[in-house]
């Protein structure tokens, strides 16, 4: 069990008693922090649309954690999903909007098919939006809640070509910090994590690939030592959601090992006595 010291040297849960839902939650980032967050004393409903992996992580993971079938572009579905977690566990204080595709990776503006552009769109922002909302409704008059989005750090800087991927990214943002100005009144925090590259079922094809693209994107990263998983993103995902961010609101965390604040191509060029 993940546990923490708190300052006497206690061991503490740091989600006790709180209920969470996390779509995306059945695969990757959103699974680990399933995990993490009922580690840490939450009651998590996984609101996602592959209900066999998702039905299979409750089994593993126990009672705390159920599966709600949700799509999150599905305003219908995004609504019972929250008010059945409300009628279940009689509150809701984290709402992490997670779930995303990625859409077409490396196809030229000129090919790109509108309808790509618009399903990115429905589900990294229109979804993120539904669930945010949704959130909304129910903690504004609780005064109290944590609203979390995944973004990337694609909100930050672009390498291929992933147009739909990146304006949604970047949308991500903007909405964290907009609905941060609204409901900060309420006592509501709203934020996003930003990771670089994680192996999970979105970025690598088969196992083999795994070692593969973690390799790569240790290499990558501007800090060396280290090879991220996704309960690495879930950790900054806990903070965010627990108390101990209690003053911390439209922030977005960028976990990407500095690789977004260094471009090396100039020191490439100059390496190779080009520039
Ligand atoms: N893995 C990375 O390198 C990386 C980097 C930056 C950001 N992200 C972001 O992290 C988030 C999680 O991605 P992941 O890497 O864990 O990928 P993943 O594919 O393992 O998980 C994504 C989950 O979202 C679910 N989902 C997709 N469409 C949905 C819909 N319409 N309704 C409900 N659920 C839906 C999928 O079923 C899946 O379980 C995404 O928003 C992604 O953009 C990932």
């Amino acid at each position: 069990m993940v546990t923490s010291l708190n300052h006497h040297g206690l061991i503490t849960r740091r989600l006790e008693g709180k209920v969470a839902i996390i779509t995306g939650g059945a695969s990757g980032i959103g699974a680990s922090t399933a995990r993490l967050f009922q580690q840490h004393g939450a009651k998590v409903v996984i609101a996602d649309i592959q209900d066999e992996l998702a039905h299979a992580l409750c089994q593993d993971l126990g009672p705390d954690v159920t599966y709600a079938r949700c799509d999150v572009s599905n305003e219908d579905d995004v609504r019972n999903t929250v008010d059945h977690v409300v009628a279940t566990h009689g509150t809701l204080d984290i709402m992490f909007n997670n779930a995303g595709i990625t859409g077409s990776v490396n196809t030229s503006i000129r090919e790109m098919e509108k309808e790509n552009m618009e399903k990115v769109l429905s589900i990294n922002v229109v979804g993120a939006f539904l669930g945010a909302k949704h959130a909304a409704r129910v903690m504004v008059p609780a005064r109290k809640g944590s609203i979390l989005f995944t973004s990337s750090v694609a909100s930050l800087i672009c390498v291929t070509p992933t147009h739909a991927y990146t304006a949604s990214k970047h949308a991500v943002v903007g909405l964290t910090k907009s609905l941060g100005v609204e409901l900060g009144q309420f006592g509501i925090r709203v934020n996003c994590i930003s990771p670089y590259g994680v192996a999970t079922p979105m970025t690598k094809k088969g196992s083999s690939m795994e070692e593969e693209f973690e390799e790569l994107i240790a290499r990558t990263a501007n800090l060396k030592g280290v090879v991220v998983k996704a309960e690495d993103i879930a950790q900054a995902a806990l903070f965010l959601a627990s108390e101990e961010s209690k003053y911390i609101s439209g922030l977005n965390l960028v976990i990407d090992g500095g690789f977004s604040t260094v471009n090396p191509s100039l020191a490439i060029l100059l390496d190779q006595g080009k520039a």
